[in-house]
């Protein structure tokens, strides 16, 4: 029946209401009852990853459906394997990548904030304070504590720069320490900050440093090529004649298949006249000689292809003293041509000096079971490229992306050269200074102060819990130390080695100061987010079913 119900206006009329009904399946739930179960979500799903948190902290390992496995400590990484569904609990995975892209570490930090954050805001939400109040003082907090980080960094600007050099080599060290190379961390933060030296110093292009993973030996096998290097695809008959070191060469990269067709795996030729056979083959051998001989008479001594080049080609060339290497991988065909100067060329007609690069010094050489072809002192782009060893597949995975952190933070110290020490000093810090302030304000402002305060605490009690030592013990002495008054006090944070206290500036254990905004402003956005929500409504043409919402009076199922 589609007449449904009637309703009658004041003036008298009747007139039939038309009724949005939520589609059948929606679901929606309200009020705090929601908001306390987002933010047990939330916690629930930083629990998972707390124990990755500082030098100490163990890695996960993580394996889909598929059968993949991933073995990391990286926060943002774990985050994003971890498949969250629960609709609240996916903007900690916003902030972990955020903080991944904007600062490049400190991705489990602002996750473990964010959730403890939540956890000190709950007692509240339960005793039925309206959620804009906390919001309200925990974006002062936050803001007063950046602010303090501001004020209380260390700038490294002025120093010589060598100084520059080690001191961000202890940035890199401290974001080192926490992964699996840790007890390498002095010979890759060394990498890290030669490869962030070797780049354009206005630019910092992180796409300029190439990272190539060869399984087997050890993690101090790795090196840094100060140029280009990657790995030869294909070996064809001749190539062992090619000469393997050059100095000053000219080089020539293309887009040009060097092949004969009767090289080709799948060739095929059909002809009416049998004896049109010679003919064409010999029109085909003609061609090819043409292109090697242009190639060679441009002077070029290493010529590249993203195309195949061929048994023919490659015995032409090595006859002639020219190296030759075909069927390059797109990216590192782009990173010789940016560095060499080199311009891809699709024909080997009017070829010139313009369109050549040339580099300081070319070789190839033995990398494991790998041959790799390195561009030394490319004159027109800066770049280098490390070579990571390692005995397993996933240790080298994960190695690349740690030493990916350290080079974001090694870039980013570059630009921003501000420090803050850590090991939870700053955060112990910050946490005394909110206090301090949290005494001045009258009323209910005073709780929420010192709820963000207490949260902060967080880091070093976790950092704590993941050594194996009692952390109620060493917050104690931490907040003592940082109450002290004395000027040292602010830079005390945990040994992780003897579950001491000690000045973590003085230990260089540093890290960049953007690093802590960013975490502590992300984080208590997230917070914020998940506290004003307090209604979901699960669509279920969200879910991939198709229609409209349905718009009928009456019917079945939905709730208003
Ligand atoms: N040698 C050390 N002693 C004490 N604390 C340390 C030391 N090295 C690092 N830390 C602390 O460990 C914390 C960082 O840990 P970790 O690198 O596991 O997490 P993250 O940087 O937040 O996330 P991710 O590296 O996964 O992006 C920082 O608080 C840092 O100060
Ligand atoms: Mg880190």
């Amino acid at each position: 029946d589609m007449a449904g119900p009637m309703m009658q206006m004041p003036d008298g009329r009747m007139i039939q209401p038309q009724i949005v009904l939520l589609r059948e399946g929606t679901d929606t739930s309200q009020g705090k009852g929601q908001l306390i179960s987002n933010i047990n979500a939330c916690m629930a799903v930083v629990d998972s990853i707390r124990t990755t948190l500082g030098p100490r902290g163990l890695d996960k390992l993580v394996h889909d459906d598929k059968g993949v496995t991933t073995i990391s400590n990286d926060g943002a990484t774990i985050m994003k394997l971890l498949d969250i569904v629960h609709p609240a609990a996916k903007s900690l995975v916003d902030i972990a990548k955020s903080q991944d892209s904007e600062v490049g570490d400190g991705t489990t930090t602002v996750v473990i904030l964010a959730g403890e954050f939540l956890r000190e805001a709950k007692p509240f939400v339960e005793d039925g304070v309206h959620p804009q109040n906390i919001i309200k003082w925990f974006r002062a907090a936050a803001r007063m504590a950046v602010d303090k980080v501001r004020e209380i960094s260390v700038s490294i600007e002025g120093a010589s720069p060598e100084e520059k050099s080690e001191l961000l080599k202890k940035c890199a060290m401290t974001t080192l320490s926490s992964k699996l190379v840790g007890g390498e961390k002095e010979f890759f933060a060394q990498m890290c900050v030669d490869a962030v030296n070797t780049l354009d110093q206005d630019l910092l292009d992180p796409r300029m440093i190439g990272v190539k993973k060869v399984m087997g030996g050890s993690m101090r096998d790795s090196f840094l090529v100060d140029g280009v290097a990657f790995k030869k695809a294909f070996s064809y008959a001749g190539f062992e004649q090619q000469p393997k070191y050059f100095e000053n060469p000219k080089v020539l990269a293309l887009n040009l298949e060097l092949e004969l067709k009767s090289e080709r795996d799948n060739a095929e030729v059909r002809l009416s006249d049998p004896s049109k056979y010679q003919e064409i083959v010999d029109a085909e051998w003609n061609i090819i000689y043409d292109k090697l001989e242009k190639c060679v008479a441009s002077g070029a001594k290493i010529i590249l292809s993203r195309l195949a080049i061929g048994d023919l080609a490659t015995q032409y060339f090595a006859d002639r003293g020219v190296f030759c290497a075909g069927r390059l991988q797109e990216e590192d065909l782009v990173r010789v041509t940016k560095a060499t100067g080199a311009k891809v060329q699709t024909t080997v007609n009017d070829l010139n000096d313009e369109q050549l690069g040339s580099c300081a010094v070319f070789e190839e050489k033995q990398v494991g079971n790998e041959r790799f072809n390195l561009f030394r002192g490319c004159p027109a782009s800066k770049t280098c490229t490390m070579v990571l060893r390692g005995g397993a597949e996933q240790f080298i995975e994960e190695a690349a992306r740690s030493l990916n952190d350290a080079i974001e933070i090694v870039r980013r110290a570059v630009k921003n050269a501000a420090i803050v020490p850590g090991g939870g000093a700053i955060d112990m810090e910050l946490s005394r200074h909110l206090r301090d302030y949290a005494r001045t304000v009258a009323g209910k402002g005073q709780l929420f102060i010192n709820a963000f305060a207490k949260a902060l605490e967080v880091i070093p009690r976790q950092l704590c819990d993941n050594s194996g030592f009692d952390a109620t013990d060493v917050l104690n002495k931490l907040r003592q130390k940082h109450a002290s008054g004395d000027p040292s006090g602010a830079n005390y944070g945990l040994n992780v080695n003897d579950g001491g206290i000690m000045d973590t500036y003085e230990a260089f254990i540093w890290e960049p100061a953007l690093v802590k905004i960013n975490a502590i402003s992300a984080a208590c956005e997230a917070t914020c987010l998940v506290l004003s929500i307090d209604e979901t409504v699960k669509n279920p043409r969200s879910e991939g079913a198709d229609g409209q919402p349905i718009h009928a009076p009456g019917g079945r199922g939905g709730r208003g």
